[in-house]
């Protein structure tokens, strides 16, 4: 499986911003891994023209119906029409700020598949439950509720994010990220067997041009999906020539 490098911009942009992705085009020769970007939906359809193929767009969350009276969301397909081909799924700030559980993210993994998106599906501890010895655990059980049974490498890419690691500077020592990556790639392979062998893992969680080298290294980890230091291009370019080829 080629790596992938995936930017989070959150809720950050603007159409000043697509000079970010311009530049970004202009510098990727030839990545030795994959490449994604998560502008705000308002920008999406914006950069696919700019980007025009040169990497990927995705949107950070989407509804699990296609349509209907729903004020304020927006469904897979939109986000397809719009240019994506990715979609983030049960992002931490998602679950905490809006209350979704893993049910909603199963669901809506299923919606991104129904669309024809790339699910990321996050998982992740808080600090409480890593330092009660509980991070496995939590991580296994957001796994089983969070990921539908018919998920495959081909539609979706799990995405680890300790809650506490996530815009604090902090990451989890390089063992500790090989441990959880060993970890995820168990219960992925128990749980949906052969499928579960080929599924990316991404690291996520202050990952930046200092970090990636060692962090992307590391067995099990895929790739990485990245919040603030994908917002200027000159860092994810760093992030990205991070993978080895
Ligand atoms: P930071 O890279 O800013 O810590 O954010 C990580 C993240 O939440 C990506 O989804």
């Amino acid at each position: 499986m080629r790596a992938l490098v995936a930017g989070n911009w959150k809720m950050n942009g603007t159409p000043a911003s697509l000079g970010e992705l311009e530049a970004l085009k202009q510098a990727l020769a030839a990545p030795a891994c994959d490449v994604l970007v998560c502008p705000p939906a308002t920008l999406i359809a914006q950069a696919a023209w700019h980007v025009k193929g040169a990497f990927a767009l995705g949107g950070q969350d989407c509804h699990a119906e296609p349509k209907g009276a729903f004020t304020g969301d927006l469904s897979a397909e939109m986000l397809r029409d719009a240019g994506a081909s990715f979609v983030i799924l049960g992002h931490s700030e998602r679950r905490q700020y809006h209350g979704e559980s893993n049910a909603h993210v199963a669901a809506k993994a299923r919606a991104a598949w129904r669309a024809g998106l790339k699910a990321i599906i996050c998982i992740g501890e808080s600090e409480a439950q890593r330092n009660a010895g509980e991070a496995p655990h939590i991580c296994q059980g957001q796994l089983n509720e969070s990921v539908p049974p018919e998920a495959t490498s081909a539609n979706s890419v799990i995405a680890y994010e300790p809650v506490w690691a996530i815009g604090t500077g902090r990451t989890p020592t390089s063992d500790d990220i090989a441990a959880m990556h060993s970890h995820i790639r168990a219960c992925l392979v128990s749980r949906l067997g052969a499928a579960g062998e080929g599924m990316l893992i991404l690291y996520g969680g202050s990952v930046n041009p200092g970090n990636a080298a060692e962090i992307l290294g590391l067995p099990e980890v895929g790739g990485a999906l990245v919040g603030g230091a994908s917002l200027k291009a000159a860092d994810f370019l760093k992030i990205i020539a991070a993978v080895k080829a």
